[in-house]
């Protein structure tokens, strides 16, 4: 079976993109036994920090395998990027050996501006959206899932993602500020589709960060987003992707297991005892569902 590549995409920061990939990675990984591949193309470098810790990264920093050197070497015309010596394998605080993960580098935000100046160091003119394609494509069927997580923008780094991907998802907070920009994002990504060849779909829309005694939460989450999704879709002749039955509240607990430094045996441990682990089975249990 070919992989299912997903790039989880907002425009809005701090929506729990992040919080959400890793989440779902871990989870497909160690509650399905899926192999998954994380692609973390986010200057950020949040979700690579969340899976292999400072220490590690910065030696694969130093060895320059990271997106960031993959960019700049054809930026550069250099080749000191190995596809195969950057992945790593076996990540995650769970030990995850199915769980891998291309890291990303604070150092991309230096060169994020210069990815137009790739065609005219590329023998084949690579354009600046395929270079991560250049490089993974051999490798994707060897993982169930490739799960991207993406900087909060639709620039050239993200369209690296978009490129390769079947599906994009869209996490957001139920405010008014978060769901704001949900329609443009979805229309300007089928845009791209369209430009470029694509045949990536919207595989749907997670609800994070849910406070369920917020009346603005619950207006948003049950009235405003649900017609404003289908609005966007609508209003491009196609059908609409679902809103994910599951929504993952807000919970001190989940920002915690973002810490590679914590100590942890298990996934429940990882992501609380009772109700809480199971809205991450959940969600990943819809994600399967949806992407197949
Ligand atoms: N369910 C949750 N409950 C509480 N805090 C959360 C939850 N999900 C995420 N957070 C916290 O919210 C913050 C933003 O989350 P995250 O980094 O995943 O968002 P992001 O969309 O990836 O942000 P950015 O756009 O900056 O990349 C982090 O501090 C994270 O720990
Ligand atoms: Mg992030």
């Amino acid at each position: 079976m070919p992989a299912k590549v997903v790039s989880l995409i907002n425009l809005k920061g701090g929506v729990a993109k992040t919080t959400t990939t890793v989440q779902l990675a871990e989870c497909l990984a160690s509650q399905f036994s899926k192999n998954v591949l994380v692609i973390d193309l986010d200057p950020q470098t949040n979700a690579t920090i969340a899976l292999i810790g400072e220490e590690k990264w910065d030696e694969l920093d130093r060895k320059k395998q990271t997106v960031f050197q993959m960019f700049k070497d054809k930026i550069d015309k250099t080749a000191y990027f190995q596809v195969q010596q950057a992945i790593q394998k076996g990540v995650s605080n769970l030990n995850l050996n199915t769980l891998s993960l291309l890291p990303s580098s604070i150092k991309l935000i230096d060169i994020q501006d210069r990815l137009h100046e790739i065609p005219l160091n590329t023998s084949y003119k690579i354009a600046p959206m395929e270079v991560l394609k250049h490089y993974i494509k051999p490798y994707l069927n060897n993982y169930d899932y490739v799960l991207i997580d993406c900087p909060p923008n639709l620039g050239n780094i993200t369209q690296n993602g978009i490129e390769i991907s079947d599906y994009f998802l869209i996490p957001t907070i139920p405010d008014k500020l978060s769901t704001y920009g949900v329609p443009q994002i979805i229309k300007s990504i089928y845009t791209f589709a369209r430009e470029r060849h694509l045949n990536i779909k919207c595989l749907g829309l997670i609800i994070t960060k849910y406070q369920k005694t917020s009346t603005r939460h619950n207006n948003v989450k049950d009235y405003e987003l649900p017609t404003r999704f289908k609005e966007s879709f609508r209003r491009l002749s196609l059908d609409p992707a679902p809103i994910f039955n599951t929504f993952i509240p807000q919970a001190n607990q989940i920002t915690d297991a973002m810490d590679f430094e914590m100590e942890l045996g298990t996934f429940k441990q990882k992501y609380g005892y009772g109700d809480l682990n199971k809205y991450v089975i959940e969600m990943t249990r819809e994600f399967i569902q949806y992407a197949g």
